[in-house]
């Protein structure tokens, strides 16, 4: 059995021998980006540097980065959807050299010391080429000359080899893809790498990130720093390398659900894997997203809301096998416990993950006790309407499916669960037009989590470079007003405006408010030059830089300093000098959790 842990250390040792540095492995919350609820993939924290700017780190890097992703949320419960993963990856940036690119990743796949898969087994794809890259010749050259047999190598269009942000704004470029063949039959004479049918499964990806979208919707323009950006899914490839088909047959994944087995009523079986593994992914989803430290909690909006349907989701897959939602706390000490080795985050934030999870189910648990009221309203509502009936109208026992809809989406209240307890009362359910609200809203939701919100650091504009620049001075003062405990608790920018959330104990008066205002549009009055150093973390303590410390692997990080006002542990960007910002307007002021104040300003 290779487990995650060996090949995080195999890919450690490789990339580490051909001269990368090793990044830390970020939030599932991106930074300043209100592009995406969720980091989707390793290079989403690095568009800035694969857009130009430089990284403290240097320029060849590589790192494991927790993922979510919600856009297939309805195929988990198959062989391979997860919503969270881990993704290997590493980075040229301002270089391509597509060719020592591949040639790494066939000596990481194929070399006995590292993944040592048998290269017949391998298939690649290429990009075909269209108006805006050619057909990438190189690489496809490149793989022969590794040893990738011809009928291996598939040429594919923009549709299947070209990566970008699920946002279409950004840095994107061809690809090339590597498989494994499982050695199934084909499905069909067309089948070749990319189907679905469980023959070729995709474990690397190769992004040469020669392009940029500046804007949704417009044309790539070509970079004039181009860069590499690779990706390996780790639970991917450990199926490869255990030969197994699912990800929920080996590992940790295997170890919760034999345990979910010894405690439910009915057992893991073919009817009722879905449910088994629908548990596994989701439950580890919230321990990942509860521990992080972004401190997200269930909500009705944004990443809070997903966490909230992935606790009720498996509220309902725990009731559908007849497991106690107690045994939820068990499940998350055995994920806390096993990626307490590379995320000591959850270690620290264990109690936090049980106490919030254990208070969602209580929550659902109540709101399913007035989706049961509501149910006998709407029985209630068909009854009366049989009692007035004009003459000849016939009414039958049947729950409109807008009903059957509102009890989901207002009162959590599964669609199996409506049908079931129709039938025990001789009432049946508009399946159909539940399905049609159902996929009206699961539309809107898609796009929410593809991400449809324009502008965000992604696209690096200056207008979002100087609301970064505002919140540095607004922090500084909040310190200077309240003292140095006052610390940034979550950011978010877009063009238009910024939010920030710090601690404080108490609602900030009128007066306080002003005098805040006051201090940003002072220093934005005196033109302080903002500049930026690199530095080790211990010169950065030395210089008496603020900020997040918890770096690791001794790498370099990026200080900068607003005259004398700010001296703060950043990746940027931020505007040149303050006098840019003009003037600084906080437009509201409010509770955003326990002891988190948020203020949303804007620079006019
Ligand atoms: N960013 C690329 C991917 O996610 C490597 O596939």
């Amino acid at each position: 059995m290779v487990t995650d842990r060996q090949l995080k250390a195999l890919w450690k040792d490789f990339f580490t021998k051909h001269g990368f540095k090793q990044i830390q492995n970020s939030s599932l919350i991106p930074e300043n980006d209100p592009t995406v609820l969720f980091t989707t993939a390793g290079m989403h924290p690095l568009v800035p540097y694969l857009l130009g700017e430089k990284h403290p780190s240097g320029d060849k890097l590589f790192d494991t980065q927790r993922c979510i992703r919600t856009g297939d949320i309805d195929s988990v419960g198959d062989f391979n959807h997860n919503t969270f993963f881990e993704m290997l990856g590493n980075w040229f940036l301002g270089s391509c050299p597509k060719d020592e690119m591949i040639k790494l990743s066939y000596e990481f796949l194929t070399s006995k010391e590292y993944l040592g898969i048998d290269p017949n087994k391998l298939s690649v794809t290429v990009f075909e080429g269209d108006e805006t890259a050619p057909r990438d010749e190189l690489a496809a050259k490149t793989w022969e000359e590794c040893g990738i047999a011809k009928d291996h190598i598939f040429f594919n269009p923009k549709e299947d080899n070209w990566w970008g942000l699920g946002s279409g704004v950004g840095p994107c470029g061809p690809d090339t893809e590597m498989f494994y063949d499982s050695g199934k039959e084909k499905c069909s004479p067309d089948c070749k790498p990319g189907c679905h049918c469980g023959k070729y499964n995709e474990i690397w990806n190769d992004v040469f990130m020669q392009y940029r979208v500046e804007n949704a919707g417009e044309k790539a323009q070509a970079l004039a720093n181009p860069n590499i950006d690779t990706g390996m899914g780790v639970e991917r490839t450990i199926c490869v390398l255990n030969n197994v088909k699912s990800s929920y047959d080996v590992g940790i994944f295997k170890e919760v659900i034999d345990f979910m087995d010894s405690k439910a009523e009915i057992k893991n079986s073919d009817e009722t894997v879905k449910s088994y593994r629908i548990l596994a992914d989701h439950l580890r989803s919230t321990v990942f997203i509860l521990g992080d430290e972004k401190a997200i909690k269930p909500s009705n909006v944004g990443q809070g809301y997903i966490l909230r349907r992935f606790i009720r989701r498996s509220v309902n897959h725990a009731r559908k096998i007849g497991l106690d939602t107690k045994f939820f706390a068990d499940v998350a000490d055995l994920y806390i416990n096993y990626y307490s080795y590379d995320y000591d985050i959850l270690t620290k934030n264990a109690e936090v993950i049980k106490t919030e999870l254990s208070i969602e189910v209580e929550k659902f648990a109540k709101a399913i006790d007035q989706g049961f009221k509501e149910f006998e309203k709407v029985i209630n509502g068909i009854e009366r309407h049989k009692q007035f009936a004009k003459e000849g109208e016939i009414v039958e026992n049947i729950i409109s499916g807008k009903a059957a809809f509102r009890l989901f989406d207002t009162f959590g209240f599964p669609y199996e669960l409506t049908e079931e307890i129709a039938k025990e009362r001789g009432y049946e359910v508009d399946k159909a037009g539940y399905d049609e609200a159902f996929k009206a809203h699961q539309d809107l939701s898609r796009s929410a989590s593809a991400g449809t919100f324009k502008g965000g650091l992604a696209d690096s504009s200056y207008e979002t470079a100087k609301l970064h620049t505002a919140t540095h001075i607004m922090l500084a003062g909040l310190k200077k007003m309240f003292g140095n405990q006052v610390e940034q608790k979550g950011s978010n920018i877009t063009p238009e405006r910024l939010r920030f959330d710090f601690n404080l104990d108490h609602k900030m008066t009128p007066e306080e408010i002003k005098e805040l205002e006051d201090f940003v549009n002072n220093v934005i009055q005196k033109k302080l030059d903002v500049t930026c150093t690199e530095m080790t973390l211990e010169e950065a303590r030395a210089a008496g830089a603020h900020g997040v410390f918890d770096s690791k692997y001794g790498e370099k990080v990026k200080i900068y300093t607003i005259g004398d006002v700010d001296k703060q542990i950043c990746g940027g960007p931020h505007a040149k000098n303050t006098e840019d910002l003009h003037h600084f307007t906080i437009k509201k002021e409010e509770s955003s959790s326990s002891g988190i104040r948020r203020i949303k300003a804007i620079l006019d």
